[in-house]
């Protein structure tokens, strides 16, 4: 399939693998890119801009394929050091770079400089301009449903995508809530280029996270997810489970008075004892709605390739049949 998405990143299918930490290291970007997708490495997983280079060496050696490096902006007092992690990305010859979280306009001619292409990630039409105005080359569009931070709108894919297509010019790829063929020409349909997957990249083989973080996902349901630190305004998607209830129960209890402090237990320091120790209560993880469509664990290339057949069969009999052609 060859849309402007394809064409941007030099793919084969339009299909990204967005940031994910503790999720996103080399095994699983070169497993995406190895099937035509673009796998992305999460940039502050590595901590360092030198751990960064490693993890970046060690996806070459993976893979020959186009992969990205995914920098988020945190609201944090204690910044980490997004220079450094920038100088190794253009250093190391990376291609492509995600940026989620914040404006992205302290490091965009830095990786611009560099001929490095920039698909910055965000909630609503007017940070989409936003990121489009600065010089992006594209936006991907996460809607109400993703894993992850869904922003404050609350403005599910159905509408924010045709949203999307009538404000942009660049190219956008929709996010949240895709898992299949289906969700590929739903999102081709309403004016994207291409589609991101979070979660269910998780529920894959070559995903490097325990075994049980990835039968959680199969056994949830579209039900299983919950927003929390929505009264901070950071809302999370994430998967319900003890210590997440509790955090509502917090939430409930505290009100507008709560403080980031009050529910550092339940957040703070989660994602290693989750992803690598399968230790499934001990916070609150990011896990999208998606999660209901997900019954199995593939490999990247079985899982890309079943949604590539998937779209040509939707487009090519199911709706060509409706026309009667
Ligand atoms: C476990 C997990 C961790 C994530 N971590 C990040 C991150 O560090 N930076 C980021 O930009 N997005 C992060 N995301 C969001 C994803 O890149 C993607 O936008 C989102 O998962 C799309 O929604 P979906 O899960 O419905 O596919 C994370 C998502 C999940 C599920």
């Amino acid at each position: 399939m060859k849309t402007r998405i394809t064409e941007l990143f030099g793919i084969q299918h339009p299909i990204i693998q967005g940031g994910m930490h503790y999720v996103g290291l080399a095994e699983l970007a070169a497993a995406v890119s190895n099937a035509g997708g673009l796998g992305i490495i999460t940039g502050l997983t590595q901590r360092t801009p030198e751990n960064l280079a490693k993890e970046i060496a060690r996806c070459k050696e993976m893979t020959d394929k186009p992969f990205g490096v995914n920098l988020t902006f945190l609201p944090t007092v204690n910044a980490p050091d997004y220079p450094g992690f920038v100088r190794v990305i253009v250093e190391s010859g990376v291609k492509v770079v995600e940026t989620a979280g914040n404006n992205p306009s302290a490091v965009l001619p830095h990786l611009k400089e560099a001929g490095i292409k920039v698909i910055h990630k965000c909630t609503s039409v007017r940070h989409a301009l936003k990121a489009q105005s600065i010089g992006c080359d594209a936006v991907s569009v996460d809607g109400f449903e993703c894993g992850g931070h869904p922003g404050e709108d609350d403005v599910p894919n159905m509408i924010l995508l045709p949203r999307a297509a009538d404000e942009l010019e660049i190219p956008f790829v929709a996010s949240g809530g895709q898992a299949d063929g289906r969700s590929l020409v739903a999102s081709l349909s309403m004016g994207a280029e291409g589609m991101n997957m979070g979660t269910r990249f998780i529920a894959t083989k070559e995903a490097p996270v325990h075994e049980k973080v990835k039968q959680a996902i199969v056994a949830a349901s579209e039900l299983d997810t919950r927003l929390v630190m929505r009264p901070l305004r950071n809302t999370e998607r994430v998967l319900t489970n003890d210590a997440v209830e509790r955090l509502l129960e917090k939430e409930k209890r505290l009100g507008d008075k709560i403080k980031f402090e009050d529910i550092i237990d339940e957040v703070a320091g989660v994602y290693p004892r989750i992803m690598q120790e399968g230790d499934m209560d001990a916070g609150a993880w990011s896990c999208g709605m998606v999660a209901g469509l997900i019954h199995d664990i593939p490999t990247c290339q079985e899982l890309i390739d079943r949604i590539m057949q998937q779209a040509d069969d939707i487009i090519s009999k199911r709706l060509m049949g409706m026309l009667g052609r």
